[in-house]
């Protein structure tokens, strides 16, 4: 399906081959970093959750493409602090911008908004559900540092509940040959039951386990995350899993030698930075992925590359 005027909400709406096109035209965006293609563009970029890495790497990539940007960092500035709802935000808005980039606290905002906007609508994260163009950085990650996308054993860690990164991640993969998955949660963080049935439904292979020196010797690539304060119903429910993961150094002697560990960040306590300076730790250059992969979507949503 052609990219330009899509929007960008779940990853379920990406075929194998479209995951795989925004991929090369990033590749391509990492060669040439700087160019005119979205000149006379503007960008409006809506956060109404804090967020550092997606905004400025959205900023920066629309930047360097010569295109402007405005927009705000926290919705205490907006209109909806006046009882603005979102469908009036974005139907005024759209007359200022060519492309609107939305994260929001609640699950399904990013359609919404979609489905007000006439523009083209990029989800970068609504509450628990999806975090789309941080599943590109990520397959982009494990592309560029693996060498591959099939043929996987992937450790997803921690908050696989709340945190969004992994749900649209497990999606994506799925769409490859000979992966599998390892699940390693607590109980009541455990990744839930709509992608476990969609996982089944395509034939991927998972596990789930609480301990991950159990499963670690056999994964290729580590994907930890950060336990999802703010997501929890009840505070006293995060002070019980808080910290409960912490890979360090003790984690070397029971690896892969070319384990790759990831994290879209922030992290809290669940990577110590002595892990940091490890050929294993790729959660930075992760980050920097950002840059090439977001200026491929933004490219191809604005039809300036096909
Ligand atoms: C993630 C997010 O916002 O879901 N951060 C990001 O975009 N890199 C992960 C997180 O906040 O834990």
């Amino acid at each position: 399906m052609p990219f330009k005027n899509r929007d960008i909400i779940s990853i379920y709406d990406f075929s194998k081959s479209d995951l795989l096109h925004v991929l090369k035209v990033a590749a391509a965006m990492e060669k040439t970093p700087r160019s005119s293609l979205l000149k006379g563009k503007i960008l409006g970029t809506l956060f109404f959750e804090p967020s550092t890495r997606t905004r400025l790497s959205f900023t920066s990539a629309m930047e360097q493409l010569d295109g402007q940007v405005m927009g705000f960092a926290t919705s205490a500035v907006t209109s909806a602090r006046k009882g603005e709802t979102l469908w009036d935000s974005i139907k005024m808005i759209e007359q200022y911008v060519d492309i609107i980039v939305i994260r929001h606290p609640q699950e399904g905002s990013a359609r919404l908004a979609s489905e007000a906007a006439k523009i083209p609508v990029i989800n970068a994260g609504d509450g628990s559900n999806q975090h789309p163009t941080q599943t590109l950085l990520d397959l982009y990650t494990i592309q560029k540092t693996k060498g591959r996308l099939d043929n996987l054993k992937i450790g997803m860690l921690g908050d696989l509940k709340y945190g969004r990164t992994v749900h649209s991640l497990a999606i994506a993969l799925s769409h490859f040959t000979n992966i599998k998955f390892y699940f390693i949660a607590p109980d009541a963080l455990r990744m839930p039951k709509e992608y476990r049935d969609a996982l089944s439904e395509k034939g991927v292979p998972f596990e789930e386990t609480e301990n991950l020196f159990e499963v670690s010797k056999d994964l290729d690539v580590l994907y930890a995350t950060r336990i999802q304060k703010e997501r929890f119903p009840d505070p006293l429910e995060y002070e019980k899993y808080k910290g409960i993961y912490r890979l360090d150094k003790t984690l070397l002697t029971h690896i892969k030698p070319d384990l790759r560990i990831m994290h879209p960040l922030p992290r809290v306590d669940e990577i110590s930075p002595e892990l940091d300076d490890t050929k294993h730790a790729v959660y930075f250059e992760q980050a920097g992925n950002g840059i090439p992969v977001r200026k491929a979507l933004l490219a191809l949503v604005l039809g300036a590359v096909k």
